[in-house]
């Protein structure tokens, strides 16, 4: 049984209906983030569902994932905060700015904040080289970028992020 076919029959449907029968592996993007939606990252279940659709390896699959920084195949935050550390971005005091931002969340980079809100992690040129520090927020709803940012005002988003979600569980 594919598990992400019976719950998202009518979604993948739609998916695979845009792209040609004989190069219907150029799906494996949409379906990837499909299958993220739910749980936060993609599971080995997901992966192995999305191979058979498109007549796929899992590792194929896999190779994606690993390569690409929109998908995840570990559970981490509901959040991901993406600072670019690029040379440009650099010079405008990103690495400073990304140390100082998690040293105050109290987390390294790559981790995940203790409840689970906010992962924190270092990406390559997101095009917004001259407004540094950069960084955009991934999540279910998509993806957001903040330029200009200081440790305070990321820092403020975070606490508003933090919020909403408590918000959401009732905390
Ligand atoms: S180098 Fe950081 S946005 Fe381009």
């Amino acid at each position: 049984m594919n598990n992400l076919v019976e719950k998202y029959r009518q979604e993948v449907q739609s998916i695979l209906a845009k792209y040609p029968l004989e190069q219907k592996r150029a799906a494996v993007m949409p379906l990837l983030y499909l299958a993220q939606r739910e749980m936060g990252y993609v599971t080995p279940q997901s992966m192995a569902d999305i191979a058979d659709v498109l007549e796929l390896s899992t590792t194929d699959v896999a190779s994606i994932i690993g390569f690409y920084t929109l998908y995840y195949d570990e559970p981490s935050g509901k959040y991901h905060l993406q600072v670019c550390t690029d040379l440009p971005c650099a010079l405008r005091g990103a690495e400073q700015f990304l140390e100082k931002f998690c040293e105050n969340l109290g987390i390294r980079v790559g981790e995940t904040t203790a409840d689970e809100v906010v992962s924190v992690e270092q990406v390559t040129c997101l095009a917004a080289c001259n407004r540094a520090p950069v960084f955009q927020l991934q999540s279910g709803d998509g993806i957001t970028y903040y330029e200009n940012q200081t440790v305070a005002s990321a820092l403020d988003l975070v606490e508003r992020l933090k919020k909403r979600e408590a918000g959401k569980d009732g905390r």
